[in-house]
């Protein structure tokens, strides 16, 4: 199979990282598609960590393109941080090796500004967003006032496309307290920041067109997780991109006909960072321990995330809606040494037992997750390489979880470190 997409099949944070390296380096072009710096990857190769947020993972290894898709929003300014950090660390990026499209719509300084304006107004209920203005980058983009990287070469037009957002924000922030944006200086900004994007500007959807006619294998890396996703996701406590796989199609210009393999990234238990509902969570010391055990502090804000039990109702849901073909589960070790394990496999909701998380926001806070109790194994599988090394325990909660999610392993980590997997399935195999 030539192309594949990775997708976050939970909240995020799934362990999308390691599984994504893996993939790349295999693949000839690595792809991102929707989300902006919101995201955090964090890479260990040869013992170097690299942490990216904006860059496809692809970037720190040599032979390989990266993308950067239409469905991105890119903030230039930690565009260049980026670049010049990882060259830093001795990574080499080239318009050679990088290339964003040309119809990608920018997050500017406003955005940010914006975003947490209203995440700090207490009136409003909080998303708990990650601060970094992609919310409000992508409501000028459906909304017809962005500036795209394509803006950024002609005087003209980038004039015309900053006024014409300035018109919407300047009235927004009056609203809410904000001094008017000072357009001089943006302007210089831009044509400032202009001369380090443009280089890396290209049509995406024609080279990545023209790889595929050439055989050549395209990751595409999702970043998030499909319950964050604009339409499918815990609305509105959601990310403003479409994350799920239909997304890769649409956030770089290939037909979905393209797509021969979705990977949907699923932890051995659930986590969320932000608010919003989250029906197995757990408030108490299991839930603590999972989150020591995990390590589960955000790579992008620090933030500590909520952790509970897995969720197959919500993974049911995700592998439908990306339509996935087989999971990658992680982070199985961090399940070691508990007496028994709960599996949330339906809902109760004001009396009525649910087989899916209903769409209205009141209901789904109100949804009691229906466990499944399972024995839990005392023994390691930290760093397991092939079945024969898990508890048989361990085996049976990862058949369960196959069966309940209706979707079968393609892959299992079993620690950060890349040869601890058990490959079932090769996404990219023929
Ligand atoms: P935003 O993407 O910054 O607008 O934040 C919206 C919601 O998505 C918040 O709950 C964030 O915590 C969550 N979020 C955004 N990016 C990530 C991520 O990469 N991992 C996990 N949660 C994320």
């Amino acid at each position: 199979m030539a192309n594949v997409v990775v997708v976050g099949a939970q909240w995020g944070d799934e362990g999308k990282g390691k599984i994504v390296d893996w993939l790349s380096e295999r693949a000839d072009v690595i792809a991102r598609f929707q989300g902006g710096h919101n995201a955090g990857h964090t890479l260990v190769i040869d013992g170097k960590v690299y942490k990216l947020s904006l860059l496809p993972s692809g970037i720190v290894r040599g032979g390989k393109l990266s993308v950067i898709g239409n469905g991105v929003v890119l903030d230039p300014w930690h565009l260049v941080e980026e670049i010049e950090k990882l060259r830093g660390q001795g990574v080499e990026i080239s318009p050679g090796n990088l290339m964003i499209a040309e119809n990608t719509p920018l997050i500017l300084p406003i955005h940010g500004e914006l975003d947490r304006a209203r995440e700090n107004q207490s009136t409003v209920a909080k998303i708990g967003t990650t601060g970094r203005g992609i919310g409000p980058a992508y409501e000028d983009k459906v909304g017809r006032r962005s500036v795209r990287v394509a803006d950024l070469a002609d005087e003209t037009t980038l004039e015309l496309r900053v006024d014409r957002a300035l018109v919407h924000h300047d009235a927004l922030r009056r609203g809410l307290g904000l001094d008017p944006v000072d357009r001089d200086a943006l302007l210089a900004a831009l044509h400032e920041i202009a001369r380090q994007v443009l280089p890396y500007a290209a049509p995406v959807w024609k080279v990545l067109n023209e790889k595929r006619r050439a055989g050549k294998r395209i990751l595409f890396e999702g970043a998030q997780g499909a319950l964050l996703d604009i339409d499918f996701g815990t609305y509105p406590f959601v990310t403003s991109s479409n994350v799920i796989a239909g997304q890769a199609a649409t956030g770089t210009g290939i037909g979905p006909g393209a797509i021969d393999f979705v990977l949907g990234i699923v932890k051995a238990y659930t986590t969320r960072v932000g608010e919003g509902p989250f029906p197995a969570e757990l408030k108490d010391e299991t839930g603590q321990r999972l989150g020591e055990r995990g390590h589960e502090f955000g790579t992008v804000t620090g933030r500590k995330r909520r952790c509970g039990w897995f969720d197959a109702v919500l993974v049911r849901q995700t592998c439908a809606t990306s339509g996935v073909s087989g999971i990658a589960l992680t982070k199985l070790d961090v399940l070691d040494g508990f007496d028994e394990l709960k599996i949330c496999v339906g809902y109760e909701l004001d009396g009525t037992a649910l087989d899916h998380l209903p769409t209205a926001a009141d209901q789904q806070a109100r949804c009691k997750p229906v466990y499944e109790t399972m024995p839990g194994w005392q023994e390691s599988t930290e760093g397991a390489r092939s079945w024969a090394d898990l508890p048989a325990n361990a085996i049976k909660y990862v058949r369960r979880v196959e069966e309940l999610i209706d979707c079968p392993v393609a892959l299992l980590s079993t620690s950060p470190e890349r040869e601890d997997t058990i490959l079932v399935t090769d996404p990219f195999s023929d």
